[in-house]
């Protein structure tokens, strides 16, 4: 097989405790991790020893949906830190690792954005990434003055109008617009100050943007769509996309894909990464890494892993008995909370974390024990591969 001579590019994706469901009652764990700074400082600083490019957080703008039962078992999504208040801690605390944090085009307003991202990139001396999500569930929308989130059409015409006012604004300053000489009082020059002067379909906005341009110039644009609009959205602008495919024969055409279609944008193909998602169960043998996977498998509560697969299915699951096999259960329309379209909440996770979806239509047993990842690109497979000697 030819040798690429890139070096591999690494992001750090961190969940509180992890990303296994019952990660927060594995005994090491620290049960706080949400909101333990020190937790997070810990973590950023082994990923930057350890030559990872980025930390990245995850973020949504609600508490999770959930059962009353499952919630007071449950510790992801719903207490946590703002990411980019605490990226920016994470900041002052490392030197070189990249800082991505999640922000909603749905319920941010760009300004409010641009000028936070671009703050971020200040106090990192240039790290600062967006993850640029839509967001997907009402749950969000009900915390911003509407009972249902917008179409996932809308969404993406909002997003792709929001980023472009972004852009716009984190170029409102010239690089070199602020001489601040003291000699002949000169601050700033106006000249090198730009406006924007966007009146658009759903935002209007005049700038310029009070912050100096970016030391980045534009942050980071990293984005996970999945739809053909998510598609279309990460072709303009993303330059890595997080992608959430869990074997090599449905991640080939995507890749081939995204690289051929910015082109359309006056792009070149290198212009993108494309990070695969992985959660990899580690030890020093095939055995040592199972026992650690079968304790994290055994703390998962089972009306937790029934949300979870109700969540991706869009069906209430909790009717059905655990240890009967399932019925025949229509294809789902509106899976993952307000995803459009099932499929993709399928290609997000379920169709991988249960090992076909059919498992459903056949009537196998129930999946519960295969639930304890949260979907995000990840695969119980893992714990099966091994590499070097060990
Ligand atoms: C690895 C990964 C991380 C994601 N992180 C978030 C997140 O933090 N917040 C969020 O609202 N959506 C997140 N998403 C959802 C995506 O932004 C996107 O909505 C989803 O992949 C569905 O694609 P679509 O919007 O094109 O339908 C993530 C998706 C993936 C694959």
């Amino acid at each position: 097989m030819a040798r690429r001579d890139e070096k591999m590019r690494l992001g750090a994706f961190f969940m509180p405790t992890g990303h296994h469901v019952a990660s927060w009652r594995h005994p090491e764990a620290d049960a706080d991790a949400g909101v333990n700074f020190k937790h997070y400082v810990a973590m950023a600083q082994l990923a930057e020893a350890a030559k990872f490019d980025m930390v990245f957080l995850a973020d949504g703008v609600a508490v999770r949906d959930a059962h009353p039962e499952a919630l007071r078992r449950s510790a992801q999504y719903i207490a946590n830190f703002e990411p980019l208040t605490l990226i920016s801690g994470i900041a002052a605390l490392t030197s070189h690792i990249g800082l991505t944090a999640t922000a909603s085009t749905s319920f941010y307003e760009p300004y409010h954005l641009a000028r936070a991202f671009a703050s971020l990139d200040h106090i990192s001396s240039g790290r600062a990434g967006w993850n640029i999500v839509t967001s997907t569930r009402n749950s969000e929308a009900k915390n911003f003055g509407r009972e249902t989130h917008y179409g996932h059409a809308e969404r993406y015409e909002r997003a792709r109008e929001f980023t472009q006012v972004v852009l716009g604004l984190w170029d409102s300053w010239d690089d070199d617009a602020f001489m601040r000489d003291k000699a002949t009082g000169q601050f700033l020059d106006p000249d090198k100050m730009h406006a924007l002067d966007h009146a658009g379909k759903f935002y209007s906005v005049r700038g310029p943007l009070n912050i100096p341009r970016p030391p980045q110039g534009w942050p980071v644009l990293i984005q996970a769509g999945v739809s053909e609009d998510g598609r279309a959205f990460a072709s303009e602008f993303a330059e890595v996309i997080f992608t959430s495919h869990l074997n090599i024969e449905q991640a080939k055409p995507y890749y081939n894909e995204v690289k051929q279609r910015v082109t359309q944008f006056g792009r070149t193909p290198d212009s993108i990464k494309i990070m695969p998602g992985l959660n990899p169960i580690v030890g020093r043998t095939a055995e040592e890494a199972e026992a650690k996977y079968e304790l994290l498998q055994s703390l998962i509560e089972p009306i937790v892993a029934l949300e979870i697969l109700s969540t991706f299915l869009g069906v209430d699951m909790s009717k059905y008995p655990l240890d009967e096999p399932l019925p025949d259960l229509a294809a789902p329309e509106n899976a993952f909370g307000s995803f459009p379209d099932g499929r993709q909440a399928l290609s997000l996770g379920v169709e991988g974390a249960i090992p076909d979806v059919s498992i459903v239509r056949c009537g196998r047993a129930p999946p519960i024990e295969h639930l304890g990842l949260d979907g995000s690109g990840v695969s119980d497979d893992g714990v099966h591969t091994q590499y070097g000697d060990g």
